[in-house]
């Protein structure tokens, strides 16, 4: 491109810019308030509960203000273009343009205005659904539960106690479950929820078989099994039965406890299965070496172990029909997680992490949804329905993921056997 090319470009977009700063400032205002109102009205939505029929006409105006918007955008800036070409001719043209998409910006405005208004509806509306879903909605209800002693799972625990729920919790470190007794009756005196702690380690395949023993001695009838703990090693570990660590306590053991507790599901009522996963699930399933003996690190095993999750539990989703399970993400959470990392990743965490507060939202979500208003096998993120990478939903390797963990879990599926097995 010559010197002379480019003065002309320059020159045009600076005079575009010009023109629709000062000359039609009312119109670049128009469009101005419109993309802000616009993103508003979308932020609104995604605070909304989905699946409501608000919500649904909230999605048809939104598509529809946005093509007006940028309907009215293109014409608008045609007209302004052919306003600064120096011979005049399209005065007329011009003119006609600019009153065509001054109407449509307003139509938009006036949209946008609309949709503003039904978001505000379905806020309050719902607003005022959660306050009587807040009056004890998990009375009489049993929750049996990994992961709550801390990060966003403790205050998942907490919020279900407060509730009324009966928490059945799983805790590798009985103190660290005392602690959230002794929270909850502080913060809650008046709540009829009660913690029944089982001490267990997900490490430990015999300790998770006897945690499972421990509950079907309670006698009672589960109404939601979340499966919340997880770990991510910095460095590689080994389990007690001598398995890599994060695939046991991340893949393996939950699914030992989906095997034998769904048979505790209430299935007359509204159950369901919630597992925390994560967004870090991109890959494969290295079934060449499930373990990473070799190339380790922190990040792949990770994520093969959520993406297992996600797999298993569509497959599971298609064997269970009397009860949902959905997989979550919490997004990036302040939590114990990266306890194990080195300063520099803790660092980073610490500055993109939200609270534990807001990373329990999705999982009590859908503790407290309705299996009707969910996605059977969905994986949710911002409380949101969610699409996961290709592989996520490669049924053939769930299926060969699901014979892999059988064949680790075969002695602790079969109720006689304790022997131990190594990887
Ligand atoms: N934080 C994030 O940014 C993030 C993002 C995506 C997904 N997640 C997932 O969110 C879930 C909760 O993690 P978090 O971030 O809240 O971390 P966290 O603070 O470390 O909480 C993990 C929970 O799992 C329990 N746990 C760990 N190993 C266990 C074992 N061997 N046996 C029994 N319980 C065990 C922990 O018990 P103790 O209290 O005894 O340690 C704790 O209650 C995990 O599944 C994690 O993978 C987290």
């Amino acid at each position: 491109m010559t010197k002379a090319h480019l003065g002309i470009w320059t020159r045009i977009i600076v005079a575009i810019i010009g023109i629709l700063i000062f000359q039609y400032s009312i119109i670049t205002s128009f469009l101005c308030v419109s993309f802000i109102m616009m993103s508003a009205s979308l932020r609104l939505i995604r605070a909304s509960h989905p699946g409501t029929f608000f919500h649904s006409v909230i999605g048809l105006f939104t598509g529809l203000t946005l093509g007006i918007i940028i309907y009215a955008s293109s014409v608008l800036v045609i007209a302004l273009i052919l306003n600064d070409s120096s011979s005049g001719n399209f005065a007329h043209y011009f003119d006609s343009n600019i009153k065509r998409g001054m109407t449509f910006a307003l139509f938009a405005l006036l949209l946008i205005a609309f949709n503003m208004i039904l978001c505000a509806i379905n806020l309050f509306v719902q607003f005022h659904t959660e306050n009587d879903l807040m009056e004890n909605q998990f009375e009489n209800k049993a929750i049996f539960m990994t992961g709550g002693t801390s990060g966003l799972g403790k205050v998942a625990a907490l919020h279900a106690l407060a509730n009324g729920a009966h928490l059945i919790l799983m805790a590798r470190n009985i103190e660290k479950g005392e602690q959230l007794q002794q929270a909850f009756a502080s913060a809650y005196p008046k709540s009829t929820g009660k913690l029944t702690l089982i001490k267990g380690n997900l490490s430990d395949l015999q300790s998770t078989v006897d945690v499972c023993t421990a509950v079907q001695e309670l006698n009672v009838e589960l109404d939601q099994i979340i499966l919340n703990a997880g770990i991510m090693n910095f460095e590689r570990k080994l389990s007690q039965n001598g398995i890599e660590e994060t695939l046991q306590v991340n893949l393996l053991a939950p699914l030992l406890l989906i095997e034998k507790l769904h048979p505790l599901l209430n299935i007359a009522g509204n159950s369901k299965i919630i597992i925390t996963a994560s967004a870090l699930h991109q890959g494969s399933i290295n079934f060449n070496d499930i373990e990473f003996n070799e190339n380790y690190s922190a990040f792949k095993v990770y994520r093969q172990s959520k993406l297992g999750t996600i797999l298993l539990s569509r497959l599971l989703t298609d064997r269970f029909k009397d009860f949902g399970i959905y997989t979550q993400h919490p997004g990036v959470v302040k939590t114990e997680l990266g306890r194990d990392a080195g300063w520099f990743s803790k660092f980073i965490f610490s500055l993109m992490g939200s609270s534990p507060k807001k990373g329990a939202r999705t999982l009590i979500y859908l503790m407290e949804s309705n299996t009707k208003d969910l996605s059977a096998g969905g994986y949710y993120a911002k409380k949101l329905f969610t699409t996961t990478t290709k592989q996520s939903y490669d049924m053939a390797m769930a299926e060969g993921l699901m014979e892999v963990c059988k064949k680790y879990l075969a002695p602790y599926l079969n109720e006689n056997t304790t022997e131990v097995k190594q990887g």
